[in-house]
């Protein structure tokens, strides 16, 4: 069952404001419901609108506000109009707006075109999982970036892009690597990888939409050996809990890998120890620079890890809507699933990945072996299934090698000899299609 929102706001909202210690509520069980509701919307913030103090890195050091305003607003170059924003995937809430903003939203009388509405945008704290940071002259003296960026999208409700923000949906229309190169200063990033300006904007510019690449600031490899962009594609954050092993290579925990993005990618300033990195084979940059040993004195980032931690295990995966696949052949699709095609040998349901160790080595899943090597166990975590229906955009497997389910299909036919027909193969899809 759905509690309504504002039951549940209006709930915490009366539980905390009667002041109820969670450590001295009369009765355990209300106690903990009562942790729970507040940890849960704690991390909502933070999933929302954490910094961790970031905008030290991304406006500070790289200058990415200055590109955002443009020349005209103080910063530098064209700037970044609302329709430029929204053209390299960033999300606009459409529930920040106030009522004058969205009814000239609706009348066309806001200026797409021009970098300060862009501004604007932000100074309602309205752009997902960007906040900018304004001086005394409501100038933006910074930027910082949040997780929401890569895993919330909008409903569209509003306008395409615009809308109610849907948490843990991964980002597959946003370009992170077109956001980042906007960066006026790039070199900070070339001196760590060794190269020059031209080769960290050719690589930024070589990911796409809906890409990243984590392991790039750790190993400095920025293409595969055929050539094409190492970044991976961003997964979902929901639909998590009681998935052991979690990214697409099985770094660790949903909390040890929150750790490592907020510390080592988004730049944030906290506490992060993984030894693993200290191997200099795998990981030259990570190991020389000490990643797997990173303190700071004000840890902004360890405080926030519990409540982040609940969130997102909170996180359901949305159901797939009504007619978005034809149920008797994904009845018929579920059978295979769980028999002839052995789809739950690995994806066992209901989490669909192993309940305990859930990693493989590239030959058993019949792929190469380059993304697993550059993550410390050398293989790849069985990718939970709920809710694929959400990012088929940019395909599938980590690096999108699959254009589309049948694809995937077509794969596993052939690696495990499965002899489905083409029936058989449809039906399949349409179950995956149904989760
Ligand atoms: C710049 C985009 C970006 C940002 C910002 C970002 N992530 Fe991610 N996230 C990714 C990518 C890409 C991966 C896959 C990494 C891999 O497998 O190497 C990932 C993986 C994950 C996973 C693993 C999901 C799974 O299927 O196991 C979780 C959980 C997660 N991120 C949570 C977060 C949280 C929480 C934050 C904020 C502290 C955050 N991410 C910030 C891009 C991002
Ligand atoms: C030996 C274990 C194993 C078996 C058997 C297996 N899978 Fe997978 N599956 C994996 C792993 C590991 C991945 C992640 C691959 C990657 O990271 O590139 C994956 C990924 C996927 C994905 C992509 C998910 C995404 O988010 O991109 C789909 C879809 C999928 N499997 C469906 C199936 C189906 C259908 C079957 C049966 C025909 C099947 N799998 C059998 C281990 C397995």
């Amino acid at each position: 069952m759905k509690l309504p929102r504002h039951i549940a706001m209006i709930s915490i909202g009366l539980l905390s404001g009667i002041g109820m210690d969670a450590s001295a509520g009369d009765s355990h069980d209300f106690a903990t419901e009562i942790h729970a509701f507040r940890q849960i919307s704690e991390g909502r913030q933070t999933f929302r609108y954490a910094t961790f103090g970031d905008e030290e890195f991304w406006g500070d050091v790289l200058g990415l506000h200055l590109a955002i305003a443009g020349a005209a607003n103080g910063g530098v170059g064209p700037g970044v109009s609302p329709r430029t924003a929204l053209a390299v995937g960033l999300k606009v809430d459409s529930e920040a707006l106030p009522k004058r903003v969205q009814r000239a939203l609706r009348a066309g009388a806001l200026n797409l075109d021009d970098p300060a509405v862009t501004l604007d945008l932000l100074r309602l704290n309205a752009v997902v999982g960007v906040t900018g940071f304004f001086d005394d002259a409501n100038r933006l003296r910074s930027v910082g970036i949040q997780c929401a960026l890569c895993h919330s999208v909008v409903d569209d409700s509003f306008a395409p892009g615009i809308g109610q923000r849907r948490d843990g949906w991964a980002n597959r229309d946003l370009n992170v690597g077109a956001i980042i190169g906007l960066a006026p200063r790039l070199e900070p990033v070339a001196q760590l990888l060794g190269v020059d300006v031209a080769t960290v904007r050719a690589v930024l510019a070589s990911w796409g939409p809906g890409k990243f690449d984590a392991e790039l600031f750790l190993d400095g490899k920025a293409f595969r050996p055929d050539g094409r962009s190492a970044a991976t594609l961003i997964p979902p954050a929901f639909g998590l809990a009681g998935v052991n092993l979690h990214t697409w290579t099985g770094w660790g925990s949903v909390t040890h890998w929150n750790a490592f993005v907020a510390n080592l990618e988004m730049h944030g300033k906290g506490t992060f120890y993984d030894p693993r990195l200290d191997d200099a084979t795998k990981f030259p940059i990570a190991a020389r620079e000490g990643f797997g040993h990173i303190t700071a004195t004000e840890d902004q980032i360890t405080p926030a890890l519990g409540a982040l931690h609940l969130y997102q295990l909170a996180l359901a995966a949305p159901r797939p809507p009504r007619g978005s696949y034809n149920a008797n052949a994904a009845a018929r699709g579920k059978t295979l699933f769980n028999g002839k095609a052995e789809c739950s040998t690995c994806h066992v349901p209901p989490i669909f990945t192993e309940p305990g160790y859930n990693m493989h080595t590239p030959e058993e899943i019949g792929i190469d072996s380059f993304q697993a090597d550059r993550a410390p166990d050398g293989r790849y975590r069985t990718a939970p299934l709920k809710g694929l229906w959400t990012h088929t955009r940019g395909g599938f497997y980590h690096d999108g090698r699959f254009a589309t389910l049948g694809d995937v299909i077509a794969h596993y036919d052939g690696t495990f000899g499965l002899g489905l027909s083409a029936g058989e193969k449809r039906d399949l899809a349409e179950y995956l299609k149904s989760l």
